[in-house]
């Protein structure tokens, strides 16, 4: 049992909800990071207007505890913070720090979250899994199709008007979005912008008036003015490289983000991830895969290979689809990884080839072992 004067106002505190009986709705709790407390725990929403559903555990911050001289009378006040999700997820492979980490961002209204890391490390699955887990709409902006900076905002397309041809305005995916969380004031809305990188350098600098200030909205081009509202959380994934004009010395744009790093799954999960994508795939053959794969990935920092990317996931995916259907391992690594690659196979000075000795060399010591 922690008595009241264990616990001050200002304190962390870790508190799982129950349903209130004498509140419609609303939650109460008689334990504090999971011991018993001798006064009951209630929620105050005012400041944050976060609030806590029966069942659900979350980070909270003391913040008033009435009736001092009594042990037993009274209540312990606390503002909820952040709800804690459970870290793990089925069939999707994250750090569960890392997603602790994320979710703790997330939540945080004035803060964005940026998911970095190589190609097909997982990035896109990772976000829907941790808003799905959060209880989150998750809405994605594909920002390799925001190719002009109007894109983000909407297009005029071509709308016939009786006999004659107008335009008509269509929302692009975030003004949509921004216009239904809006609409929807109690539910939380995850907007992903997805491949960031590849968006439109233009509409890239002019969201980040969108997703930080005070006073955050989308002016359209069209005159229409969407407010960004508090139930909307950002983040945005995307590789690491030239492109990503957050890592350029910009300290007013890269302060808007705060950055996580992602890596591909540890070789065990990935094994398993692929044999459970295709059932009939040869373990054996899969594991060596999976061991090659990974030591290209090494590959990119080998000063003398120094290979333009890494070998996603999808390849490793892609490997087992192939040896599931009877094809063998050295044509199925060809197919689905050193094809990823510019050049020829049977070229050693362009990448292909590079990749192609590489794969011969290792599988040739996984056979010899
Ligand atoms: N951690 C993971 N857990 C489950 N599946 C994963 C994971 N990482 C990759 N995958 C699988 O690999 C494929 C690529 O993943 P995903 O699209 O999420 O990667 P990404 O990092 O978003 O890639 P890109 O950089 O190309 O956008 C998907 O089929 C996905 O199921
Ligand atoms: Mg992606």
């Amino acid at each position: 049992m922690i008595k009241p004067d264990q616990i001050n106002v200002g304190d962390s505190v870790v508190v799982l909800w129950e349903a209130n009986p004498k509140g419609h709705g609303s939650v109460k709790a008689n334990r504090i990071n999971g011991v018993k407390v001798s006064k009951i725990v209630l929620p105050d929403n005012k400041i944050t207007g976060l609030k806590p559903k029966p069942g659900e555990t979350w980070a909270c911050r003391v913040v008033r505890i009435s009736n001092k001289k009594s042990e037993t009378r009274g209540t312990i006040v606390v503002q909820p913070v952040t709800l804690q999700i459970e870290c793990t997820f089925t069939g999707v492979f994250v750090k569960p720090d890392t997603a602790r980490l994320m979710s703790i961002v997330l939540q945080n209204r004035e803060k964005n979250l940026f998911l970095e890391g190589d190609q097909g490390c997982g990035k896109s699955t990772i976000s829907r899994a941790v808003a799905k887990e959060l209880g989150w709409e998750f809405r994605l902006v594909s920002c390799g199709l925001i190719k002009k900076f109007i894109y983000m905002h909407g297009r005029y397309l071509p709308k016939a008007e009786g006999d004659r041809m107008g335009f008509a305005w269509v929302d692009s995916k975030l003004s949509e979005s921004l216009r239904e969380a809006n609409a929807k004031p109690d539910r939380e809305f995850l907007v992903m912008f997805d491949e960031y990188t590849r968006m439109d350098e233009d509409a890239r600098d002019a969201l980040l008036d969108v997703i930080e200030g005070k006073v955050r909205e989308l002016r359209l081009v069209n005159g229409d003015v969407i407010p960004v509202p508090p139930n909307v959380h950002f983040m945005a994934a995307g590789n690491a490289g030239a492109s990503f004009t957050v890592k350029r010395e910009d300290a007013a744009a890269k302060d808007r983000w705060v950055i996580i790093k992602i890596d591909y799954m540890p070789q065990a999960e990935e094994v398993a991830h692929c044999l459970r994508k295709y059932e009939g795939s040869p373990r054996k053959e899969v594991e060596m895969a999976v061991v090659i794969i990974n030591s290209l990935r090494q590959l990119r920092f080998d000063a003398r290979a120094r290979l333009s990317k890494a070998v996603s996931t999808r390849a490793a995916e892609n490997v087992a689809m192939l040896l599931a259907n009877g094809v063998s391992l050295e044509i199925a690594l060809e197919t689905a990884v050193t094809n990823q690659f510019s050049g020829n196979a049977s070229d050693r000075t362009t990448e292909a080839g590079v990749v192609a000795k590489a794969i011969e060399e290792k599988l040739a010591q996984l056979r010899a072992a």
